[in-house]
């Protein structure tokens, strides 16, 4: 059956998307970054749904949601670092790795057995107002099939997952649009494991330079080679699109002769850009063209987290 799309500017609404959480099942719902697949974390049934609603290998552990900070440290060891990040930025898009509490009520799978877990306190209202509403930790990845691109708009998720959950909460289009910047302080050097939308500068400004994941290691194993991709194939820094592509196009001078044409942010903003960029990537995914056609993109800012899904979104697919 189809979920049920509920606006989620009532108090009724958000109750009955609790009460499906409290029951096991899963819910769709909008945070300031992109759209949440739901569930408690702490249910293992729970979270062996999410995994497989989405089609998600289990070794690619969750982000755990939290009304607060308070929350966070029953489930993750804070050091100096940890709270001045959280002090800083939360609720808000970051995502911080640390080592697991001993105990701590988790489902087993949300971690994907690593002594390591994922929080995060979103600053979204509904986000919020739902954590609060269910009294529950709630394990939330982005709600797209595994792979794909994310969902900035409950209609995303619908068509992606609408048979899978028991509701999608609609708050409208999300306003970052690129996932939480996910930093590990698990280990004496912190590191960048996933550009996203709290600038890496703003970062280093409190804790110092952030290192890069460890070679040879998969920190955050979702940040593998091909994401985030559309059906067509992507081609990237592009200043001379053909007439069977599709332009992404960055910024005042675009290029002529695609076929279609969207533009990220005419002005050259990388926060406007962040927020169209999966929507625009939807609507450029056609069956009469050749590929999405990339013009280059400034690397500082929330312009680091576009240029990484747009890497993922080029990369060679193994299906
Ligand atoms: O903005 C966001 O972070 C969104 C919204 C819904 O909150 N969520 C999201 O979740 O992007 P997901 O599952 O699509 O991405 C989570 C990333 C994955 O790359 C995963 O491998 C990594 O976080 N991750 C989770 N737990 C980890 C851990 N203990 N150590 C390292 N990486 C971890
Ligand atoms: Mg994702």
């Amino acid at each position: 059956m189809p979920a049920a799309i509920l606006p989620a500017n009532t108090s009724d609404a958000i109750e009955a998307a609790a009460r499906a959480l409290r029951a096991g099942q899963l819910v769709a719902f909008p945070t300031e970054t992109v759209y949440g697949l739901g569930a408690d974390a702490g249910s293992d049934a729970a979270v062996a749904a999410i995994y497989a609603a989405k089609g998600r290998p289990s070794h690619n552990p969750l982000i755990v949601h939290l009304p607060s900070a308070a929350e966070a440290a029953r489930f993750g060891a804070f050091d100096d670092r940890a709270h001045k990040l959280a002090a800083a930025f939360w609720p808000g898009p970051l995502t911080l790795v640390l080592p697991r509490i001993a105990g701590a009520p988790l489902a087993e799978r949300v971690t994907a057995g690593l002594p390591t877990v994922a929080l995060r306190v979103p600053s979204h209202p509904v986000a919020l107002a739902l954590l609060k509403a269910c009294g529950l930790p709630l394990a939330a990845p982005s709600a797209n099939v595994s792979g794909r691109v994310s969902a900035t708009t409950a209609q995303h998720v619908a068509e992606a997952l609408g048979d899978k959950v028991a509701v999608i909460l609609d708050g409208g289009p999300t306003e970052v649009g690129v996932e939480s910047t996910i930093v590990g302080l698990a280990g004496p050097r912190p590191r960048l494991l996933r550009p996203g939308g709290v600038p890496r500068e703003a970062i280093e400004a409190l804790i110092g330079p952030l290192d890069a994941p460890e070679a040879g290691v998969v920190a955050a194993p979702g940040m593998l080679a091909s994401h985030y991709a559309p059906h067509c194939p992507v081609r990237l820094n592009v200043t001379d699109p053909s007439a069977d592509e599709a332009l992404l196009a960055f910024g005042p001078d675009v290029p002529q002769g695609a076929k279609v044409t969207l533009n990220l942010s005419p002005q050259g903003d990388l926060a406007e850009a962040a927020a169209n960029l999966y929507a625009y990537l939807r609507r450029l995914d056609r069956a009469d063209i050749a590929a999405i056609a990339v013009m280059p993109i400034p690397a500082h800012g929330l312009g680091l987290a576009i240029n990484d899904r747009l890497r993922r979104a080029a990369a060679p697919r193994d299906a």
